[in-house]
């Protein structure tokens, strides 16, 4: 008899302690899956480091967990290297969006990230001192920026006078590459 009554009783206890297990992991699951980055964002990421030429960022973490591979810590040593990507996570729902990306001195080869119009909350680009070529594409007519680097990189053509459709931007440096023509007009100011 008593021995029953310690079985249930340690069934009970059991029972008890898995249930508690439960709750724990799913308040855990539910702390790791708020403030993930939107899904189409993440899609854009992996274009644009495709488009750039960036290898090293892992795919396999939320680029919003500031994990080493998105927020690389920067040193006053190097000045010229920055590897950051910056989210803000306080929107509605938890829900993070991309708002600046910088890769400066990331030795970076490809071209300039024509997807960056699919992060509609980039505000600020930096890929300052890289070896990106080609010319700044017609795509980026489109954005919203405020702050935008591309210099001293290998980018060529004309100066398109579609920069003067980023009605947003109040920051541009393109110098120190190999453009060609003037500036255009709308942009002068
Ligand atoms: C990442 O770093 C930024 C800036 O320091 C901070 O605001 C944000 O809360 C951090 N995000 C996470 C998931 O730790
Ligand atoms: C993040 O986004 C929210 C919602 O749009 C905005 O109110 C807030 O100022 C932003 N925070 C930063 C640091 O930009
Ligand atoms: C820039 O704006 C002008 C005037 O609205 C428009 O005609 C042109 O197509 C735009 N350029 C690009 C590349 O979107």
């Amino acid at each position: 008899m008593a021995a029953a009554v310690s079985d249930i009783l340690r069934m009970t206890f059991s029972l008890l302690l898995l249930m508690l297990l439960t709750l724990c992991m799913k308040s855990i699951k539910l702390e790791a899956q708020a403030g993930l980055l939107a899904s189409d964002e993440a899609e854009a990421l992996r274009e644009i480091a495709t488009q750039v030429g960036k290898m090293d960022w892992n795919n396999k973490v939320d680029p919003c967990s500031n994990e080493t591979s998105w927020v690389t810590p920067t040193s006053s040593q190097r000045p010229m290297f920055d590897n950051k990507v910056v989210c803000n996570c306080s929107f509605p729902g938890g829900v993070c969006h991309i708002v600046a990306i910088f890769l400066k001195g990331q030795d970076l080869a490809g071209s300039l990230p024509k997807s960056i119009v699919k992060l509609p909350y980039l505000k600020n680009l930096d890929l300052w001192a890289n070896y990106l070529s080609g010319t700044i594409p017609r795509e980026w007519a489109n954005t919203k920026l405020e702050i935008l680097s591309v210099a001293v990189n290998r980018l060529t053509g004309p100066i398109p006078s579609y920069l003067g459709n980023i009605t947003t931007l109040r920051y541009l440096n393109i110098q120190n590459n190999m453009f060609s023509g003037t500036v255009p007009l709308n942009l002068e100011t």
